[in-house]
């Protein structure tokens, strides 16, 4: 196996390989991060997406069941029997008029791909089922994490459903939505809160997980990606096997947009799609680094050869500046994404441009989100906010084939929805206004009333 799948940095000029069985998140080379890597000629590869349909009918087979594995020859680093699966990527994509309205487009146009209905309730048990794959491949005991939240309670439900490791989660105190939080600890992992947040809490997870032997569960690890591909084969689906124009996706430590690049990328390659999409990633504008980097200070993938300065230099105005990352969209409050530079890989691939919105933006299109249907938090609706503002800019066009991301449940985050929707002007959220959230022009205010039939009963006339 190891001659036709190994791991290998992401820079093109470097040679080195390293077997799938060794446990890294960056290249012993040359400190860059790593991408799983296939000798395609030497595995099976079907000849067309439609081959997997085959495998619809096969759901009493976990491999053929999970809307992961049902890929599997797109990610084929493990032995089947190692796989450690519990049913994740069961989500849809579906077109929604009302979303597209409010973005500007034109009816049948846009799509949303509810990842929220996987079993932690986000994208994140994609990756997940396909870290937890490798850590029983190597035989982990104990893996670990840090998180915004989403990453936490997917990896502790695989802890908890399959026992084939013990979990500790660690997460910035204050900086995790209730969701999410109560997802750690119910699912019984050890949840470590400390001062600061989600780039404190990375930076110490890795010196941890460094010192104690464990194993590393968040998106620089690189079999995690190889999961989250398969949101774009299940979008190619959705879409009978077409490509659609656009890919609009929240960014936050970027692991989604340099996994769909990855996908898109090597579906080309093998000759099973004609044209690549064209990604548009959104930042929170008060975690704009990938949009200040890309957008205003023109970074570029270059071929591999990136300019490691002005990456080095921006974090350290950063750091001489305490600029921290500060957002109501919670699991995108980061600022410094750990696959920065994988995802420049992507946006070269994709033709991609990176968009930042306000958390009103954010806000407003939640509720609309909400309302067509399907509710998603607030990180999510950046999706959707920043397809608007390309509509609005005219980088979208009205007849685009768009799909927005919507990468977490509606539930993981009541706070913020509840706050948005009992705004009103008498009644102003402190925590809204302090993130410049200043109007609910989209709210369903809850209404209060006596308890007395006749008073309801005028209500409803
Ligand atoms: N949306 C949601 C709901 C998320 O939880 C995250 C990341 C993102 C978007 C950003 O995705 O990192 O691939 O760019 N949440 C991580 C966590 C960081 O710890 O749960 P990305």
């Amino acid at each position: 196996m190891n001659n036709v799948v190994y791991q290998k940095s992401i820079k093109p000029t470097s040679d080195a390989t390293y077997s799938v069985d060794q446990v890294l998140t960056t290249s012993p080379d040359d400190g860059e991060l790593l991408d799983v890597c296939y000798d395609w000629d030497k595995l099976p590869v079907p000849s067309s997406l439609k081959e997997f349909e085959s495998r619809w009918s096969n759901r009493s087979h976990r491999l053929d069941f999970s809307g992961v594995w049902r890929f599997r020859d797109l990610l084929p680093f493990a032995p089947e029997e190692k796989i450690v699966t519990i049913g994740e990527g069961q989500t849809i994509l579906q077109q929604s008029n009302s979303v597209g309205k409010y973005v500007g487009m034109k009816d049948a146009s846009l799509y949303l791909q509810y990842e929220g209905l996987n079993p932690s309730g986000s994208f994140k048990d994609n990756g997940m089922t396909a870290a937890a794959t490798h850590a029983h491949m190597v035989g982990a005991k104990i893996a670990a994490c840090a998180s915004t939240g989403n990453t936490s309670a997917s990896l502790a439900i695989f802890a908890s459903t399959t026992n084939l490791f013990r979990v500790v989660v660690f997460v910035g105190s204050g900086k995790i939505a209730f969701g999410k939080l109560a997802q750690a600890l119910d699912y019984g992992a050890m949840t470590i809160q400390i001062e600061g947040d989600f780039d404190d809490a990375l930076q110490r997870v890795r010196e941890v997980c460094d010192a104690k032997g464990i194993y590393l569960c968040n998106s620089v690890n690189p079999f995690r990606l190889e999961g989250q591909k398969t949101i774009m084969y299940r979008v190619l689906e959705g879409l009978n096997w077409e490509v659609p124009d656009w890919i609009v996706v929240p960014g936050g430590n970027l692991g989604n947009s340099s996994a769909f690049g990855k996908a898109f990328i090597e579906l080309k390659e093998l000759g099973l799609i004609d044209k690549l999409p064209r990604l548009a990633i959104i930042n929170a504008s008060g975690a704009n680094t990938l949009y200040q980097l890309y957008e205003e200070q023109g970074l570029r993938w270059n071929k591999g050869a990136f300019d490691q300065q002005k990456i080095d230099s921006f974090f350290s105005t950063m750091e001489a500046e305490n600029r921290r990352a500060n957002t109501l969209a919670s699991a995108i409050e980061i600022n410094r994404p750990v696959n920065l530079t994988k995802c420049l890989r992507a946006l070269d691939a994709c033709d991609g441009v990176v968009r930042q919105v306000t958390d009103q933006q954010i806000l407003d299109a939640k509720a609309h989100i909400g309302a067509g249907g399907f509710g998603c938090e607030p990180a999510s609706a950046a999706s959707v906010a920043g397809a608007k503002l390309l509509r609005a800019e005219g980088m979208i066009a009205p007849s685009d084939r768009v799909v927005c991301v919507l990468t977490g449940h509606g539930l993981k985050d009541p706070t913020a929805t509840v706050a948005y929707h009992s705004m009103t002007a008498e009644k102003i959220d402190d925590k809204l206004t302090t993130h410049q959230v200043t109007q609910a022009e989209f709210a369903n205010a809850p209404i209060a009333v006596k308890n007395d039939l006749q008073a309801i009963l005028d209500l409803l006339n």
